[in-house]
């Protein structure tokens, strides 16, 4: 039998064998082939094609006899000769399936699966340096910034640029501190979303708060925004996320929401819509510390999904909204409450090492250990380590008693991976310690990574190009007549 040469047309396409075998010619023809000569009627051999079930017919001299120069064939179907006689029928779409060819036209390049390496963008946010441990927040060090400086002067490094002085951050924490209170018409709305609440907390409830206070507010597509009024948004949106989240957690356990106070820090604040009461400055500040290092991390899943969002020049309140969705993710802002529970579980730190080891074996994640970037101890969980001792407490001194032992046994059983405590492991054991439920810790992650959202949110206006990128379709080929209803 002769066989079929299937050429690769153009630069665009790319060929990628799927199978791990060659496929021969005769796996993808179909035999025998519908036929028809030069005098047939259209009709007969349509008739013919409608009996056979195909969607073409080689028109041939004579079938079964050597072929001459009247074969016709359309551009989607390759005839099979053997010894000069037509035995099948091979189509373009089959070729093109088995061997991954995209059409000209459509060039297109692969990337890894999750998008893992692939640069997307530029921004002058931040950046994660994996394989150093280390992270920043335009060019300061993230963790320095959380040693030594405050939110607010975090907040306004990100949303403006530059760190600011005594007066700039009196300014900034005047300005926020207006924008804190939830808006009258939505008092209704918000104890109906509590009332609701799953017993998960109020990281749902804060999607659908935001979303109307977006809503009410008349947040306009950031297309049409100029970047002052984006900018206002952001601060609006950022600034009353931690008066939502309190006020949703408090009345989903039957009390009154609290006022937020504009003579307290945000942290201070955060804490004391929740409590009613004012924090010690060593709670108030832990939990600061742990605000400042979780606002922003490079282009993890949530911060991705606001860019996405935003570029579409959607309102900032759908990007807000659509980043919660994606942290409400074990993967991404959802593990600090299992990582408590996991030290719940091992109970003492000589149970560690078999625990863990029987984890993994049933192909659990260790929650709390591991990082998509960090490829060494995350430098945030480094920091979130010596808050906790700070804080004290028995929990602290197990987490830190079974770090290690985690650390090493993830080694033995899945080695080479470098698998470290990241920030969930301690921000879970400080959330605590300052008095936060577990329903709160994923929504206090939210309190500080929406202004790293919105910092983004407003770099992508500045600059904007959709983001669009393709998938590969590997489902059975089409066109596919559709079946009567
Ligand atoms: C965060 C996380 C999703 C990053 O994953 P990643 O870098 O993309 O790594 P992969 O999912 O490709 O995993 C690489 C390997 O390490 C293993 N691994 C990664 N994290 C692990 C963990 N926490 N426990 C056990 N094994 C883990 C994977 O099973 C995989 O093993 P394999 O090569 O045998 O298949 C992952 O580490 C994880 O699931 N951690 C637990 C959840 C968590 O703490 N989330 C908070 C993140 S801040």
């Amino acid at each position: 039998m002769s066989s079929v040469k299937v050429k690769v047309m153009s630069a665009a396409t790319t060929a990628r064998p799927r199978t791990s075998h060659p496929v021969l010619v005769g796996e993808l023809m179909s035999s025998p082939v519908v036929t028809a000569s030069p005098g047939q009627t259209i009709s007969s051999a349509a008739d013919a094609m409608v009996l056979a079930g195909v969607g073409s017919v080689v028109v041939v001299g004579d079938p079964g006899r050597p072929l001459d120069h009247r074969w016709r064939v359309d551009d989607r179907h390759i005839p099979v000769v053997d010894d000069g006689t037509l035995v099948g029928i091979v189509s373009m779409r089959d070729v093109m399936k088995v061997a991954s060819i995209r059409p000209a036209g459509e060039a297109a390049v692969d990337a890894p699966r999750g998008l893992k390496g692939v640069v997307v963008t530029d921004t002058t946010i931040g950046d994660v340096r994996g394989t150093e441990g280390f992270f920043h927040y335009r060019q300061y060090s993230a963790v320095e910034l959380a040693e030594h400086r405050t939110l607010e002067d975090v907040w306004t490094l990100l949303f403006d640029g530059t760190l600011p002085d005594a007066g700039g951050r009196m300014t900034f924490a005047a300005e926020i501190s207006t924008l804190r209170d939830l808006p009258m018409g939505l008092d209704l709305l918000v104890r109906e979303v509590a009332a609701r609440a799953s017993g998960e907390g109020p990281l749902d409830g804060l999607r659908t708060v935001l979303s109307a206070i977006a809503a009410a507010e008349q947040f306009q597509p950031s297309y049409d925004l100029d970047t002052p009024s984006l900018r206002q948004d952001a601060l609006r949106l950022a600034a009353v996320t931690p008066t939502a989240v309190a006020a949703l957690h408090r009345l989903s356990q039957g009390l009154e929401p609290i006022a937020p106070r504009p003579d307290l820090s945000h942290a201070a604040n955060y804490l004391w819509m929740i409590h009613g009461e004012e924090p010690t400055p060593e709670v108030a500040r832990a939990i600061e510390q742990y605000l400042m290092l979780t606002v922003d991390h490079g282009f993890n899943a949530s911060t991705f999904t606001a860019r996405v969002i935003a570029s579409t020049g959607a309102d900032l309140g759908a990007a807000v909204v659509g980043a919660i969705g994606a942290l409400s993710g074990p993967l991404h802002g959802g593990a600090p409450s299992r990582a408590l529970n996991l030290l719940e579980a091992i109970g003492t730190p000589a149970q560690a090492p078999a625990y863990i080891r029987a984890a993994v074996e049933r192909g659990d994640r260790i929650m709390g250990f591991g990082h998509a970037v960090y490829k060494t101890a995350d430098p945030r969980s480094t920091l979130l380590r010596d808050v906790a001792i700070g804080l004290g407490g028995d929990r602290a001194t197990f987490a830190v008693q079974v770090e290690q032992l985690i650390v090493d046994t993830l080694a033995e059983v899945k080695p080479g991976r470098q698998l470290y405590a990241n920030v969930e492991f301690y921000a879970g054991v400080v959330m605590e310690a300052a008095g936060l439920p577990p329903q709160l810790f994923t929504p206090t992650f939210a309190v500080s990574r929406v202004i790293g959202w919105c910092a983004n949110i407003l770099e992508q206006a500045t600059d904007n190009r959709i983001i669009r990128p393709s998938a590969r379709y590997v489902g059975p080929p089409p066109p596919q007549p559709v079946p009567a209803a």
